[in-house]
Parts: structure tokens; C-alpha cells; sequence
């Protein structure tokens, strides 16, 4: 019998366009475990969803410092998905749950992610070391071709040039480094390369060049400082600590697609609650699967000439076959003014799997 093969990692890169953020999601392939590291308050539905879809368990958030251009995630997944809150310990912030230093060992599954500390753009940056030294999530010490600016928060490039040294280029040279952010449209880079090419420590540099570069980098003040801070001090929490605004009219999610979606079971028990519109042709209306009693019936083709036909007075629920052009059809009524609007996951052929009545 052939040996069960070795446990993979998952691995997804998730940009924030707004702040040039990386979110990071690492998951265990066999037990499903996963951590997310620098997550983005504003894309939580969209993390949240991948999460969900690849039948993941989120254990914790990691943060790979207390950021200043944008407000941490780590909080509204913890509330969403009772994931606990992981953070340097330097910063002392609020709602921390693993109170991170040098040398401890985050684990996921079979995976293990090494917590190094990389002080210096920040007084509590950390960097995360893949178990087998083949990846490294850098945060903002070291960025690709770059290096987190040292003049706010508690900055120091003479520390941020020795944990670079000592702690990341001596990493093997294959190691691919993931940074926290990236404004140029770069992913990724590796030790080697960043050890040769990085223009402010790679080749031969010594702490007077890098210092001499850090301090006359002119950057202007992050626009996010004022909020960000504050927030990240209490990892994200909102200040009236209540998670921001969902639909108040029935469980709706966000899928990983963008699509507000809802299961056929709810609207199965909440007809009298919601306006029914079918997307299908009319053969289709009509045929084997049939259709929902008193769904209004707009093909995909004239939805978007015909959505003012669509009474708003309820929440719509949008089906087709599958829930593939229903999807979609959430999206043209939404940019028609129905905001209380979503999609019948699975469509009419879920339904009928499901025995629901017509
Ligand atoms: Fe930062």
C-alpha cells in the first residue's frame, strides 16, 4: 500500500487595495487548522468566506505588528469565528489572546509557524518562520526591496537594521519572503535576492548607509494614523465594541465570489418574508424543475431594463437552476437600489435536493 502522502499546506495571498495590505491564510491540509496573519478590517466577508469555503478552522489571527495604515481584522473574526487574537507582547494592547515573543511556536495542525521578533519599523514587530524555513511572513521589516519606515511608532533603524541581519538574512537563500505590503505590484521575493538587491541593506550595506537612507526617506504621514492606531490597540475592536452593520432581515453571507447568499431551508420557512424572483428563461420556469409559488419571473437577459418591476417592499431572494446566474443577478439588484437582496444558494435544483415545497 502506498504511504499516505505528506501533509500540504494551503496557501492564499489576499491583497487590501486600499492600504497595499497582504493577508496571508495558512491552513494544514488534513486537519483543516489554519492561521491568518494581517488581516484587514474591511475585507473580514471576504475572509471569511474563503475560510468558510475551504472548510477551514481558523485558530487564531496573528499580527505581524500594531499597523498604522489600517485597522487590524482580528477582532470580528474572533467574533465571527471564535479565532484567538495573537500580538506581540511589547505593545501591551487590549483583547490580546496569545501574547506573542521571540522563540514561541504557533501551531497549525501538522504546520508550525517560528515567532521571531524583527523590532525596528515598530518596537514590537515580528516575523513569522514556516517550520522548514521556506517561507517567511515579514510584515514591514523587511518589505522587497525595502524596509518599513523608522520614523513613527516607536522606530529605530539601527534595531530594524540588526533584526534584518540577524534575523531574517540569515535565513537560507531559497526562503521566499511575503511582506506585509507591497505598492508596487510585487508579491514576493526570497532571502537571496533581497540579500543582493535590496537597495537599502542588500549588498554589502552597513548600518551608517542604512541608517543615512531610513532617516531621509521623507515619507508623508500615514492618513490612516489617527484611527488605525487607537483600534489596533484594542486589535480591532470597534469603539461601541459591536461588529459593523449586517442584514438585519435574515442570515445572509457574503461568498468568497462577492455574492450575498442565503440558504434555501430559511427561505423555505420565510416565504411570506421575502419577494421571490427567478433569473430563468421561461422553458425553464416552466420545466421539470418547475418554480416557487408566486415567483416573479425576469430572464438574467432583462433584468437589468426590467429591475424596477421588482417590488422592494420585502427582501429579495434571487433563484435560478443552479444559483449560478441568480449570483449575478443579486449583483445588477443591488446596483438598482435594492440593497435588502440575496442569492438562493444552490438554486432550484438545491431545492428540490432538499425536498423543499414549491
Ligand atoms: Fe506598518
Amino acid at each position: 500500500m502506498a504511504l499516505p502522502p505528506r501533509n500540504h499546506m494551503i496557501f492564499r495571498q489576499l491583497f487590501d487595495q486600499v492600504s497595499s495590505t497582504y493577508t496571508y491564510l495558512l491552513a494544514d491540509e488534513r486537519t483543516r487548522e489554519a492561521v491568518l496573519i494581517d488581516s484587514v478590517f474591511e475585507q473580514h466577508a471576504r475572509d471569511a468566506a474563503l475560510i468558510r469555503e475551504l472548510g477551514l478552522k481558523l485558530l487564531s489571527t496573528l499580527d505581524t505588528h500594531c499597523h498604522a495604515d489600517h485597522v487590524t481584522g482580528a477582532w470580528l473574526m474572533k467574533a465571527a469565528l471564535g479565532s484567538k487574537i495573537g500580538l506581540s507582547r511589547e505593545y501591551g494592547a487590549e483583547n490580546v489572546d496569545l501574547p506573542l515573543s521571540h522563540g514561541d511556536i504557533v501551531r497549525f495542525g501538522a504546520e508550525a509557524l517560528e515567532v521571531r521578533a524583527t523590532p525596528g519599523h515598530t518596537n514590537g514587530c515580528l516575523s513569522f518562520v514556516a517550520a522548514d524555513h521556506k517561507m517567511v511572513f515579514t510584515g514591514d521589516a523587511l518589505l522587497v526591496r525595502g524596509a518599513g519606515r523608522t520614523d513613527f511608532q516607536q522606530g529605530d533603524p539601527r534595531r530594524l537594521f540588526r533584526s534584518i541581519r540577524e534575523q531574517l538574512l540569515t535565513l537560507p537563500d531559497e526562503c521566499v519572503v511575503y511582506p506585509g505590503h507591497d505598492y508596487e505590484g510585487r508579491t514576493s521575493s526570497t532571502i537571496g535576492e533581497e540579500r543582493l538587491y535590496n537597495p537599502r541593506i542588500g549588498g554589502g550595506a552597513r548600518e551608517e548607509d542604512f541608517v543615512g537612507y531610513m532617516k531621509n526617506l521623507g515619507l508623508p504621514h500615514p492618513k490612516q494614523l489617527a484611527v488605525a492606531l487607537p483600534a489596533n490597540m484594542r486589535a480591532g475592536e470597534p469603539e461601541n465594541g459591536r461588529t459593523p452593520a449586517r442584514p438585519d432581515w435574515g442570515p445572509v453571507a457574503t461568498t468568497y465570489a462577492g455574492f450575498p447568499e442565503i440558504a434555501p431551508e430559511w427561505v423555505a420557512r420565510h416565504r411570506d418574508a421575502v419577494n421571490v424572483v427567478d433569473v430563468r428563461s421561461p422553458a425553464e420556469f416552466d420545466g421539470e424543475l418547475g418554480h416557487l409559488e408566486g415567483a416573479r419571473l425576469i430572464p438574467l437577459d432583462e433584468l437589468r431594463a426590467r429591475a424596477l418591476e421588482v417590488p422592494a417592499d420585502k427582501p429579495v431572494v434571487v433563484v435560478c437552476q443552479t444559483g449560478k446566474r441568480s449570483g449575478l443577478g443579486t449583483v445588477i439588484l443591488a446596483k438598482a437600489g435594492i440593497t435588502r437582496v440575496a442569492n438562493i444558494a444552490g438554486g432550484m435544483v438545491r431545492w428540490r435536493e432538499l425536498g423543499l415545497p414549491s
